[in-house]
């Protein structure tokens, strides 16, 4: 039996505008987007022999293993508040905002001796040195304990200056933070916090671009969106984006955000709806690494409460499934290489869909055959190992 625990919401659009996640500021950032190396839309799959299976219209998937050759969607929010913290810095016009610009020997020499600094899981911060790698600045990164080696390799070899501590994420962040303070150097978090929010802001403007590139890639719109959260930056600004695009009505996609047991940070605060922030403290052991954080990014709540309409805790063995089902897929289908943290969302969605003990769970989510469900793939394999054990090795994981 699948243990999820679930808490629905009611929108309450009047608390949080969408507008800055909205389909006018995502064409800005898309824009942003295109002018940088590598740039090209992620592909939006369609599996057609799964969707008949489980007995729905259909099931996309955006697959982001391929963003900026990064295996990962984050490059998105990085890169872009990068150049927006730089265009202020340098005082530039929003039409100076774009690669060639940025990375030109005039701006280069301006900004020498300038260096980032971000705490990651992984993905962010691989993001963030690739950035700085294109624009010639400094990056620091710092990893919580446990980090996969994989992982501050991919980032090493972007040229930043990147350790894994012995803290938890959440005090990773705390360090990074203190860091930048005590040096004057930039910090590129992607969760916010009280005085820190513009940044964080512009990060998750960033995630849009996959959201815009998915909407103008599907034939119908959705009547299902599931989005992974760690911190709930990506699911927020996501959630932003489609209740922009497609209303809060009671006919606009059912948003669902999906996390880890472990690191429930957004379930709790949903279940408690209070208006406080829930932190999930001490150790975070889950597989889905890019998740496993313990506190709320406020911004990110926000849009979730205002505009998200159910959050899901999963097993670990949903994550595990979604690998599985993902990599494998029926004939017919294409394949997608989904890490942990990506195949969250897909994992919940197919164990709905699957587990006759999920069977009211399905109904009071209406997923029937006229469901048509997008899920993100925000990764693909970033730790090789793990996804061999997952997926080649059948590594079983409590549910
Ligand atoms: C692959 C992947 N998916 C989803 C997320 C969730 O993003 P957020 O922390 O903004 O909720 C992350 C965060 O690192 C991630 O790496």
């Amino acid at each position: 039996m699948k243990n999820m625990k679930t808490v629905f919401l009611e929108r309450k659009p009047e608390t949080a505008s969408s507008e800055k996640f909205g389909v006018g500021q995502a064409q800005k950032v898309r824009n942003f987007h295109r002018s940088l190396p590598g740039y090209e839309p992620t592909r939006l799959v369609e599996l057609k022999s799964l969707a008949a299976l489980l007995g729905v219209r259909s099931i996309e998937v955006k697959d982001e293993s391929s963003r900026f050759g990064l295996n990962a969607f984050k490059g998105l929010g990085g890169s872009y508040a990068v150049a927006r913290e730089l265009g202020r810095r340098l005082n530039l016009k929003d039409s100076e905002l774009n690669f060639n610009y940025l990375s030109s020997n005039k701006v280069k020499e301006r900004l020498k001796g300038q260096t980032l600094i971000t705490a990651t899981d992984g993905n962010h911060g691989r993001g963030v040195a690739w950035t700085a790698q294109q624009l010639g600045l400094n990056c620091v990164v710092l990893m919580p304990k446990g980090s996969a080696e994989e992982r501050l390799d991919n980032i090493r070899r972007l040229g930043a200056q990147a350790s894994i501590t012995d803290l938890t994420y959440d005090e990773t962040v705390r360090s990074a933070a203190e860091t930048a303070h005590q040096n004057e150097w930039i910090l590129m978090q992607d969760t916010d916090w009280e005085g820190y929010r513009l940044i964080p802001c512009e990060i998750m403007q960033g995630y849009t671009t996959m959201a815009l590139e998915a909407a103008e890639q599907m034939e119908d719109r959705p009547t299902h969106i599931f989005l992974q959260a760690g911190v709930g930056a990506m699911s927020g600004a996501l959630t932003g984006f489609f209740a922009d695009l497609y209303g809060d009505d009671l006919d606009a996609p059912r948003i669902i955000i999906v996390e880890p047991q472990a690191a429930d940070c957004i379930f709790r605060t949903a279940a408690a709806d209070d208006g406080e922030l829930y932190a999930v403290p001490g150790e975070l052991d889950t597989i889905m690494a890019g998740l496993a954080c313990g506190t709320p990014c406020q911004t990110g709540w926000d849009q979730i409460r205002a505009h998200a309409d159910c959050c899901i805790a999963i097993p670990e063995s949903s994550a595990a499934d979604g690998m599985r089902i993902l990599g494998n897929p029926l004939a017919g289908d294409p394949a997608v290489i989904s890490g942990e943290s990506g195949a969250a969302g897909f994992g919940c969605l197919t164990d709905i869909l699957r587990q006759p003990d999920l069977a009211e769970l399905k109904d009071k989510l209406d997923l029937d055959s006229s469901s048509r469900i997008l899920c993100f793939s925000t990764e693909g394999a970033t730790y090789e190992k793990g996804y061999r054990d997952i997926v080649w090795d059948g590594k079983q994981f409590p549910d």
